[in-house]
C-alpha cells in the first residue's frame, strides 16, 4: 500500500486499530434532520471526541471551519430522497477533482444490495474505487437498506460487506445485528457499525457498541444516537471509552452518568 493511502487510513483508524466516526450527512436524503438543522452547531461540543467526521460537500463548505483538525470522510453518493420514488436509486454526486480539492481523507458511498439498484450502486462503487485508488484515497462503502430495516440479518449483511470489500472498499460500514461476528469474519477489510434510529434508552447503544466491538468491529460511524440524545457530550465520551479504552457497556453507562452530572 502506498504512503498516501496508508497515511489517510491512519488518520481514520487510530494507532490502537479502533475508530469513532461521527456522521452528519443525513440531510443528503432527508433534509434538515432533527437536531441537525444547523450541523456546525450540532457538532460544536462533540466533534473533539470523534476520530473523523462524515458529511457531504455542502455541509463541509458551509458549516465547518476549514481550520478544523479532524479528518473528513466525504459522502459522495446521493440523488435520492425520502420523498422520492426509491431511496436506493443513488448515484455518485461528487467528482474526484472535488474530493481532492476538499482535501478529503476518505470518501463514503452507499450500496443497496438486493434492491432494484444493486447493479447501479455496485458499479458506482467500482468506479469510485478506481478513481480514488489513483490518488490514495480510501473508499468506505456503506451497506444501506433504505426503508427495509428488516433486511438487517447477519447473513445478508455478511454478504453485503464481503461484496463491498471484494469490489475494493478499504473500510465497510454496516448495521449492527445479532451474530455480528459472522459479518466481520467474512469481511477482509475493517468493519464499522452504523448507529441507526435513536434507541429507547442510552444503555441500549452502549450494549450494541460493546457487543459489536467484542465481535470484531473496529469502531462505529454513529450519529443520531449521539447528537439526537439529551446529553450528546456524555454519550460520545461513553462510546469513545468503549472503543478506545475497552470499557464495558456498564462502565460506559457509569461514565455517561458522571459526565452528565458534571463529575467527569
Ligand atoms: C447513512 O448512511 C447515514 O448517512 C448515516 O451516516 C448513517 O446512517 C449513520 O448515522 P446514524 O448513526 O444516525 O444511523
Amino acid at each position: 500500500m502506498e504512503w498516501g493511502m496508508k497515511n489517510r487510513l491512519s488518520q481514520l483508524i487510530q494507532k490502537d486499530g479502533k475508530a469513532l466516526f461521527l456522521p452528519i450527512d443525513h440531510g443528503y436524503f432527508q433534509g434538515p434532520t432533527h437536531c441537525l438543522e444547523k450541523p456546525g452547531e450540532t457538532i460544536k461540543n462533540i466533534y473533539q471526541h470523534a476520530d473523523a467526521l462524515m458529511m457531504t460537500r455542502g455541509v463541509l463548505r458551509n458549516c465547518i471551519n476549514p481550520a478544523i483538525e479532524k479528518p473528513i470522510i466525504l459522502r459522495v453518493s446521493g440523488a435520492a430522497t425520502v420523498v422520492g420514488e426509491d431511496l436506493a436509486n443513488e448515484n455518485l454526486v461528487t467528482s474526484i477533482q472535488e474530493i481532492i480539492r476538499l482535501n478529503a481523507s476518505a470518501v463514503s458511498m452507499s450500496v443497496f444490495i438486493g434492491s432494484k439498484y444493486e447493479h447501479q450502486t455496485l458499479s458506482n462503487l467500482a468506479k469510485l474505487v478506481d478513481e480514488c485508488e489513483d490518488y490514495g484515497i480510501p473508499v468506505m462503502a456503506v451497506t444501506a437498506v433504505g426503508r427495509e430495516l428488516e433486511k438487517r440479518t447477519a447473513r445478508y449483511l455478511a454478504l453485503c460487506c464481503r461484496v463491498a470489500a471484494e469490489i475494493g472498499a478499504r473500510v465497510v460500514k454496516t448495521y449492527y445485528c445479532e451474530d455480528f461476528d459472522k459479518v466481520v469474519e467474512g469481511c477482509p477489510v475493517p468493519v464499522v457499525i452504523a448507529g441507526g434510529p435513536k434507541t429507547e434508552t442510552q444503555k441500549e447503544v452502549f450494549d450494541f457498541v460493546y457487543d459489536g466491538m467484542q465481535k470484531g468491529a473496529v469502531g462505529v460511524n454513529l450519529g443520531r444516537n449521539i447528537w439526537q440524545t439529551e446529553h450528546p457530550v456524555a454519550s460520545i465520551r461513553a462510546i469513545r471509552a468503549i472503543i478506545h479504552d475497552n470499557y464495558t457497556s456498564q462502565e460506559a453507562f457509569d461514565l455517561f452518568e458522571q459526565v452528565k452530572a458534571g463529575k467527569a
